[in-house]
């Protein structure tokens, strides 16, 4: 098992990252736990596979578990279900000195990590990473969220988790699509600040060959987006840069209806999106969009979309990160090169329609 720490001061953390640690997680919890009940959320798939190994190993340390469980999927992470686990962690009669464990991709993560944010002003929780996203991505950092209709991640806090426990082995369930859409973000990490990462993807060239790596592959991204969070934790200059691709994936996400595409598949596009305009602009060299295109392509994500640009365009004009006229893109420069950039509206849509 690998640990690596998170260094934020008083709220500094370990993530522990291994093959079958999810046997272990009642032993590692321990560490940070003293008290003797938990709510445990979940989705119904992620608990019909994982959820009894958990129970056991919590049980053997003397914990409590008491599982609240959320259909699969986005339309779980409502500010309505946030409520209800509320509630139901009320009614449990969950004190500030309990724990919540987030059994889970991103959805179950966020939505967790929002709720021990809120539910007696603060408590603490553990984050339990069931996808390849969340474990790269999602469950490291303490940003917590729901989605209101007039947007994704409209509603949350910043709360980072005691504890993260990531077990490898819980990528072997899932699906080749959901593997895929988490293999987006580890792309965009080299992409943003690891060209050796960059590199050894490409010589792996796909799937079926990555096993082996994966374990160091996650740790790498993992140290990589740790080294962004302790720099700026609340977002306000250089951990913007972890959203390379996400501008152009919310507005394709959005324009999608949070249906049709995966968030990991958004953010592929997004990317080449990003390396288009980056290219057009002659920020970055010519190449670099479609050197990404085919370290995509090798994952088996997709690169091209039939969305208008007209769409894209408004649907990112109207995105939360836009102050006044002014939006921000994360562009490139080179791949491990990325930076900040402010534009207005109308200079972003006449680019766009130059692409
Ligand atoms: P998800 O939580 O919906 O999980 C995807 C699907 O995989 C679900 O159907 C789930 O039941 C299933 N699943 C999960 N683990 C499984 C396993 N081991 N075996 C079989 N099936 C499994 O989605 P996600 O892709 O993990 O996360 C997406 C969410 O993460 C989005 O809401 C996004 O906004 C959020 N996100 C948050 C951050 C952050 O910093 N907080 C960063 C990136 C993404
Ligand atoms: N996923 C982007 C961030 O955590 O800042």
């Amino acid at each position: 098992m690998e640990q690596l720490a998170i260094g934020l001061g008083n709220r500094a953390y370990n993530i522990y990252i291994g093959q079958g640690i999810l046997s272990r997680s009642g032993d590692l919890i321990r560490e940070i736990f003293s008290g003797k009940r938990a709510a445990l959320l979940s989705d119904e798939t992620v608990w019909a596979i994982y959820g009894q190994t958990i129970m056991a190993s919590l049980e053997q340390m003397g914990i409590t578990a008491i599982p609240i469980l959320l259909p699969p999927g986005e339309a779980s992470k409502s500010l309505s279900n946030l409520e209800s686990v509320l509630e139901q962690m009320a009614a449990a009669r969950l004190t500030r000195s309990d724990l919540l464990i987030a059994l889970g991709g991103g959805v179950i993560g966020d939505l967790g990590g929002f709720a021990a944010s809120v539910y007696m002003r603060g408590i603490d929780y553990v984050q339990i990473p069931t996808t390849l996203l969340s474990q790269v991505d999602s469950s490291v950092g303490g940003k917590t969220a729901v989605n209101l209709a007039h947007g994704k991640n409209l509603a949350g806090a910043f709360w980072q988790p005691r504890l993260v426990i990531l077990d490898t082995d819980t990528l072997d369930s899932l699906s080749p699509r959901e593997f895929a859409g988490g293999m987006a973000e580890v792309i965009k990490y080299g992409v943003l600040a690891d060209p050796i990462l960059f590199d050894q993807l490409a010589r792996i060239g796909g799937r079926p060959g990555i096993e082996p790596a994966l374990p160091g592959i996650i740790r790498q991204c993992c140290a990589i987006k740790a080294a962004f969070v302790e720099r700026d934790e609340l977002d306000r200059g250089e951990r913007m840069l972890l959203n390379l691709g996400h501008t152009f994936g919310h507005a394709i996400e959005r324009h999608g209806e949070y249906t049709r595409f995966l968030h990991g598949e958004a953010v592929a596009l997004g990317m080449v999106f990003a390396a288009r305009y980056s290219e057009a602009l002659g920020f970055a060299r010519p190449g670099i969009a479609r050197e990404i295109r085919n370290l995509l392509a090798d994952f088996d994500l997709p690169m091209d979309t039939a969305i208008p640009i007209e769409a894209i365009i408004s649907h990112i004009s109207l995105d939360k990160k836009a102050t006044g006229d002014t939006l921000r893109l994360i562009l490139i420069r080179e791949i491990g090169d990325c930076f900040i950039h402010e534009t207005t509206a109308a200079e972003f849509a006449q680019r766009m329609y130059a692409l």
